[in-house]
């Protein structure tokens, strides 16, 4: 697996510095909130990320999980967004949700799945990611917490991958190329 990867992006260490840090600025927004605070995983790629973030956020919370998809096996995005996995709830309009992803790209996903939390009556909807590639935004979207600013490489490790493997990389590191277009 490690043959595979070009270069380390974002080692262990710095993953736990940026995690440490959104925690911080999460925490701090929140911690006033008289709403419930939800955490949604987006599955499987923000897995970890999740994980590594919420044990850090010392306020009452609760974890949901949806799972979307708007890739097949290729590294380029299709544009449609996909829910194979909702959240049910009948408390919408008492819920601060921060919706974790583990990378933004095209900003589809993100733009899509706010919309759609607000349309279901949300208090509130933020978005929070790990890394974001704005080089490839397609739509207009600013994500309310991030990690860190990636070029735009395809990386995978710590939740990503590629057509499904190198998601327990501990690290995140950048596939060859060759890997993908082979
Ligand atoms: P968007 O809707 O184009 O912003 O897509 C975001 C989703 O694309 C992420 O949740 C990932 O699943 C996937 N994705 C985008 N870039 C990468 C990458 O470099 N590595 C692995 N997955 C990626
Ligand atoms: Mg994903």
């Amino acid at each position: 697996m490690i043959n595979d990867i070009a270069e380390i992006l974002v080692s262990e260490e710095k993953i736990q510095e940026l995690t440490a840090r959104i925690a911080t600025e999460i925490t701090e927004d929140y911690k006033n909130s008289n709403k419930k605070l939800v955490a949604i995983c987006i599955l499987k790629g923000s897995l970890m990320f999740t994980c590594e973030l919420i044990k850090k956020i010392p306020l009452p919370l609760e974890i949901e999980f949806m799972k979307v998809s708007s890739y097949g096996s290729s590294t380029v995005t299709s544009g449609v967004i996909n829910i194979h996995l909702d959240i049910k709830r009948d408390d919408m309009s008492e819920v601060d949700f921060i919706i974790i992803e583990d990378i933004v790209d095209s900003g589809k996903t993100l733009s899509h799945l706010v919309r759609y939390l607000k349309e279901r009556g949300a208090a509130s909807v933020k978005t929070c990611t790990l890394l974001d590639k704005p080089d490839r935004r397609m739509v207009d979207f600013v994500p309310d917490y991030c990690g860190a600013v990636i070029p735009d490489k395809f990386v995978v490790g710590f939740g990503l991958d590629y057509d499904e493997k190198y998601r327990n990389l501990p690290f995140i590191g950048v596939l060859k190329p060759e890997v993908y277009t082979k």
